[in-house]
This record gives structure tokens, sequence and C-alpha cells, in this order.
């Protein structure tokens, strides 16, 4: 892949039409003076995400902007992995929070939802779970490549705080004491100046593709 590790530059996709996730991908890109442009904002169709893993969705939303775009196209694709469900929702995630008649996912419902699938299951506390991120890069080449990042942690109901997206209000990292729904953007996302890992999935997996393609 060797096309792959000459250094991106100009103009990208960010194949998302979640704004969460767009508002992080931008806050990650931003040190690198690329100019992001999001699926949404180009008025991308959302593809289908029809894979059977993280690696295969995000390849597939990735491919799908490249050739609409012309231009090289970031994805991303993750989800909340709970021990005690089997790594539900997983891949589902996003789908476990239905549309409400506004058009905007539920995702306190969703939590809800997890919740009493744990207590179904006969689940006890701590509640095991990781997110994954796999983020993925495809050039007008037809070059693809793809980067993975994991966080481990424990869930928390009620969920707890008002910041963030998604499940952030119940997913409580590994050795903190916050839950990602608790802590500002710049800590859950920050990328550490030494190299170290950082906190979240989708930033760890935002380091290995920087490291290769930045
Ligand atoms: P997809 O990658 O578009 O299939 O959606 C993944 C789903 O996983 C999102 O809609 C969120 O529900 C959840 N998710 C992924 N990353 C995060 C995160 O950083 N915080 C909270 N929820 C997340």
């Amino acid at each position: 892949m060797s096309g792959m590790r000459q250094k991106l530059q100009g103009r990208l996709v960010i194949a998302t039409h979640n704004s969460g996730k767009l508002w992080e991908m931008r806050e990650l890109l931003a040190p690198y003076g690329l100019d992001a442009v999001s699926a949404g904002e180009l008025g991308l169709p959302e593809p289908e995400e029809t894979g059977a893993t993280f690696v295969a969705n995000a390849e597939l939303k990735a491919r799908g902007a490249v050739q609409a775009a012309g231009l090289p196209a970031l994805a991303d694709d993750s989800g909340l992995c709970v021990d005690a469900l089997g790594g539900a929702p997983g891949l589902f995630s996003a789908r476990w929070a239905e549309v409400t008649p506004g058009g905007i996912r539920d995702f306190a419902a969703a939590m809800d939802k997890v919740e009493a699938a744990l207590k179904k299951a006969g689940a006890r506390p701590p509640y095991t779970a990781h997110f994954v991120s796999v983020i993925s890069l495809a050039m007008p080449s037809g070059e693809v490549e793809s980067f993975e990042g994991k966080v481990f942690g424990t869930l928390v109901f009620p969920p707890r705080g008002t910041l963030g997206f998604g499940y952030d209000p119940i997913f409580l990292p590994n050795g903190l004491s916050r839950t990602f729904g608790e802590m500002m953007a710049a800590e859950k996302q920050a990328i550490p100046a030494d190299g170290s890992p950082a906190l979240s999935h989708r930033a760890r997996a935002f380091q290995a593709f920087a490291r290769a393609c930045l």
C-alpha cells in the first residue's frame, strides 16, 4: 500500500452523516491543515451498512464517498460492545437508537435498552464494555486502508453527563471517575504530544491513521 503512505494533502471528505462523529473528526484533523468537507454537506447518499464487521462497514462508507466525490475519503465505523450481551449492540449501536419523528436517533432510549438487556441477561455490575472505532481511508486510486482503536471501561446507570453523543453518558473508561458524557471533548479526544495512547477509541484509531498518513 505504498501510495497510501504519501502524506495526505488538500481536501478530503469525511464520510459520515453523524454530527457527533463529524465534529470529533474535524477537531482531530484541524491541526493538520486539511480541508474536510462532510458527506452530508456534499449531499452524498448514506450507504446501507451491510458489512459483517466494523472494518467492512468503515471501508464500505469510505469507498462510497471516494467514488461519489472523487476526493480522498475518511470514514469511521464504531460501536459499543458489552461483554454480558455477547458484544451487542456492537455493529448495531446506531440502530439500537430508534429514529424519532423529528429524524433524530433516541440514545436515551437506546441506553435504557442496554440496561434492560443487561437485567434480562441476569448480568451483575461491573458491566464491562468497550468502544471500537475503525477509521478507513479510501483514495481515488482505489486503495483503502483501515486503522482500529478501542477503549475499555464499564457501564453505569443511570447515565451521567450531557456532553458528547451516543452512549457517552453510560461509559466510564477504566481508571477514570467521569463518564464520557461528563468530559469535555478536549479530554475525551486529546492526542497526547508525547505519542502515548489517546483516551477515546476514535482518537486512538486516528493516532494510528495520522502516524501512517499525515
Ligand atoms: P455507526 O458507526 O454509524 O454505525 O454508528 C456507531 C454508533 O456507535 C453511533 O451512532 C453511537 O451510537 C455509537 N458510538 C460510536 N462512537 C461513540 C462515542 O464516541 N460515544 C458514544 N457513542 C458512540
